[in-house]
């Protein structure tokens, strides 16, 4: 009995030990075979980009996610189309180049529409470079970091359950699409070698028709004054949220969501984050932001860094004078398929 106990012991140590080292060649393995997808996705994109014969039209939408992505893609559908919102989801007009259209080998050569609209988030180095027009879009990172979490709540379930515990692995870039931090200053370091237009989300929110203007001008395109009040109403927050599911990432995920009850077009707030924030990881967030964003300009690094802007303001300005219910059109024309 007394011999027999220091065998029991170690043939449970050694079950455990086997047990250990199983988990850690699981772990491991787990671990390679991310970064091996990781490796692979990346090799497709830089190849993607090295075969993309570009054209001076062509029109990039790019932001780090939650910055603002989907209202740029709104304001160029307005301004390149007649804006009658006959599609079925905005990724129909302005498609998502690494999620749609890499992984099915389709080239932007190959969209049939003049100019050419993509949308991606894919940082400066990865994105297809070409003599076309980049459109960066930038908001504050702290009011990203909160609308981040409210996208994953509902599509990435796992990244964290409060806003504090996500926040916190965003601030760090262990979510998709990584450092914001580096998207950001990548983009902004780099936006002198493509022809890049900055615009914050911040500049939307507190005068859209002059951001509009400014977008307007950068693609080379006169607006009719006449259709102003038309761009400004179907660009506003409300008329967005009405039409939500032209917008939503269902489509994208057709799984259900995990949270439905949160709407894609949300708040449209700017300064959303004090609401929401732990003031010591704003604090951080913020020392980070002294640290890494400080070359792009005073009023960049305010905005970016949650100092500056409209805050608390909302997003989208009254409808102009003379009205229009959000879904409401100008000259009366139809919304076909809204
Ligand atoms: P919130 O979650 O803070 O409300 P993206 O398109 O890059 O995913 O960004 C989504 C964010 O842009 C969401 O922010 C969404 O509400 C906001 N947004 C989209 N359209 C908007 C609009 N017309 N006015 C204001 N904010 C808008």
């Amino acid at each position: 009995m007394y011999r027999k106990r220091p065998r029991k012991t170690l043939g449970a140590l050694a079950g455990s030990m086997m047990s250990l080292a199983v988990r850690i060649d699981h772990a491991v393995l787990m671990r390679c075979q991310m970064k091996l997808r990781d490796l692979h996705r990346r090799l497709t994109v830089l190849r993607y980009g090295l075969e993309y014969d570009g054209s001076e039209d062509d029109i990039f939408i790019v932001t780090y996610p939650k910055s603002g992505t989907t209202w740029l893609q709104m304001i160029v559908y307005q301004l390149t189309t007649d804006g009658e919102m006959n599609f079925a989801h905005i990724e129909d007009v302005s498609p998502f180049l690494e999620i749609a259209m890499i992984p099915r080998g389709q080239k932007i050569q190959d969209l049939p529409a003049t100019p050419r609209v993509v949308k991606s988030h894919l940082s400066y180095h990865e994105i297809p470079k070409g003599p076309g027009r980049y459109i960066y879009g930038v908001r504050n990172g702290l009011d990203v970091g909160v609308s981040y979490h409210y996208h994953a709540r509902k599509y990435l379930p796992g990244l964290g359950n409060s806003t504090n515990e996500f926040f916190g692995r965003f601030a760090a870039g262990g979510v998709p699409y990584g450092s914001w931090f580096d998207h950001v200053s990548g983009w902004l370091r780099n936006k002198d070698h493509l022809n890049v237009l900055v615009v914050t989300y911040e500049e939307l929110s507190a005068d859209l028709e002059s951001a509009v203007k400014r977008i307007a001008d950068f693609c080379g395109i006169t607006i009719d004054p006449a259709a102003m009040p038309r761009i400004l109403e179907r660009c506003s927050f409300a008329f967005m949220r009405e039409h939500d599911e032209k917008f939503s990432f269902e489509r994208m995920r057709p799984k259900p969501p995990a949270a439905p009850e949160t709407a894609f077009i949300r708040q449209g707030k700017v300064g959303g984050w004090r609401e929401e924030l732990d003031p010591r990881a704003v604090s951080e967030f913020q020392e980070a932001c002294d640290r890494q964003l400080r070359d792009f300009g005073e009023d960049m690094f305010r905005v970016l860094s949650g100092r500056g802007g409209r805050e608390g303001k909302p997003a989208s300005p009254p409808p102009p004078a003379g009205g229009l219910s959000p879904a409401g059109q100008p000259g009366g024309a139809s919304h076909r398929g809204a």
